[in-house]
């Protein structure tokens, strides 16, 4: 019979990638937490509508790769394709907004999009994501812009590649939107299908598609940064001007709009030139309308989310950094020190040491092995001539020193020399 595999598109993330995640991850929550943010934990399945309401009803996510299902209460629920949504939708229903003037979140976990799989594109992808709440100050937008370059470098991302835009607001948008439409219209049998039907309901999206022709005919069009008004022009200028002050290098991608609807003013982007033709690790933007279109109060907000997939792709971790060797190995001959080993290296790991026994009752020739192959720190070896002097070798494998422990203290006696190593 053939084993089932995992579905197209999803991925095991196996023990030894699991470490090196979780080091990230943990690196993340540190950086986070000096920027003042909190972690939130979301669900994976929201309403249907959630997503349609914020993503945008015309986006290429929300259009064709949300894996949306009725359940058996006949509800249309959808696994949720990116987490801004959630996070709006549990800050709303919680009423986080009364609490502080300011609510940063960050949140970390799978997103599902039924997209084409291809190297660094995966349907169930983990991201790592931030929402700062409550304020519209170009001020917050460098600092969110900083954080996720901070952190980026402090994992050693070598080559991070900065793009930022402003897509406009709700003042500016609609004549650009117009001066769009117009560019596009007698050129229309040129665009790709998508494109043609989405002229009229969303001229932007024209931006993001990969259409050779498309991406011809968008090389000539207007740009949002000539129609931005005074607000949006001086709140990007004072974005440049802080980064600037804080040494992070950008590059301004007038093209650059974002697949999702929410966004206003800052748009900004993360490539990594080596990662291939799924090169953005990390994107995000201002969206200060996006509260009151769920139904919330007037929040402005701007966020990121960063790929885990394509970030661990690109950056190479020193394993001492992550990696947690097995400290102690005992090997047994006879069927009273097996019992004893067995015994002691529960005790031990209750105490946090990370040991390791053989159950199958081998020579102490083919236990060695194993705790050479496990890589392990130290080895005890507990026989017949241990149990019946009462007293025992601990051996420290890579420089050969042994220290002689008593039998009656054995586990105490351990833990010290272990620590001391
Ligand atoms: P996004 O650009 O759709 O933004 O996704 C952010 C990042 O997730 C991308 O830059 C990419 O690294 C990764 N990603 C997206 N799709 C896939 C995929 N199929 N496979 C692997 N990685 C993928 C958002 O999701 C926004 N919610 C970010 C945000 C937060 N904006 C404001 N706040």
């Amino acid at each position: 019979m053939s084993i089932i595999k995992a579905v197209r598109g999803f991925k095991d993330i196996l023990p030894e990638e699991s470490e090196r995640w979780s080091y990230v991850e943990a690196k993340a929550r540190e950086v986070f937490t000096a920027f003042g943010f909190s972690e939130i934990r979301i669900p994976i399945v929201e309403k249907t509508d959630l997503f349609v309401r914020s993503i945008g009803e015309t986006t290429d996510i929300v259009e064709k790769e949300m894996y949306t299902f009725t359940d058996r209460g006949d509800e249309s629920l959808t696994l949720r394709p990116e987490a801004t949504a959630s996070v709006i939708r549990a800050y709303l229903e919680h009423s986080l907004y009364a609490s502080d003037a300011i609510t940063r979140l960050f949140a970390v976990g799978p997103m599902f999009r039924r997209e084409r799989p291809q190297k660094g594109r995966y349907r169930q992808f983990n991201q790592i994501n931030v929402e700062l709440l409550g304020i519209d100050d170009p001020r917050v937008d460098a600092e969110v812009i900083l954080m996720l370059n901070h952190f980026l470098k402090s994992v050693g991302v070598a080559s991070i590649n900065l793009q930022i835009n402003s897509i406009g607001c709700s003042e500016c948008r609609p004549p650009y939107r117009q001066s769009l439409i117009e560019f596009l219209e007698d050129k229309k049998d040129r665009l790709c299908d998508d494109c043609g039907r989405r002229l009229t309901t969303n001229p932007l999206r024209v931006f993001d598609c990969k259409n050779e022709s498309c991406a011809g005919i968008i090389a000539e069009a207007p740009r949002i940064l000539d129609f931005i008004c005074q607000a949006c022009s001086d709140h990007f200028n004072n974005l440049k001007k802080m980064l600037t002050t804080f040494g992070v290098a950008f590059e301004v991608n007038p093209k650059m709009v974002r697949g999702l609807d929410y966004y206003t003013k800052t748009t900004f982007e993360v490539t990594v030139n080596h990662a291939g033709s799924q090169n953005a690790i990390a994107g995000g933007g201002r969206y200060d309308r996006l509260v009151k279109s769920l139904g919330g109060p007037d929040m402005p907000g701007i966020g990121f989310g960063i790929g885990f997939e394509r970030l661990m792709s690109v950056i190479d971790i020193d394993r001492a950094l992550y990696d947690r060797p097995l400290q102690l190995f005992i090997a047994a001959l006879g069927e009273e020190a097996q019992k004893l080993a067995y015994e002691l290296c529960n005790r031990l790991r209750m105490r946090g040491i990370r040991t390791e026994i053989d159950y199958q009752a081998k020579s102490l020739k083919s236990q060695m092995k194993r705790a050479d192959k496990l890589n392990s720190r130290n080895t005890l070896i507990l026989g017949e001539n241990e149990l019946q002097s009462g007293k025992a070798q601990i051996r420290h494998m890579s420089t050969g020193s042994q220290d002689t422990v008593d039998l009656k203290t054995l586990e105490e006696n351990i833990l010290t020399i272990i620590k001391e190593r």
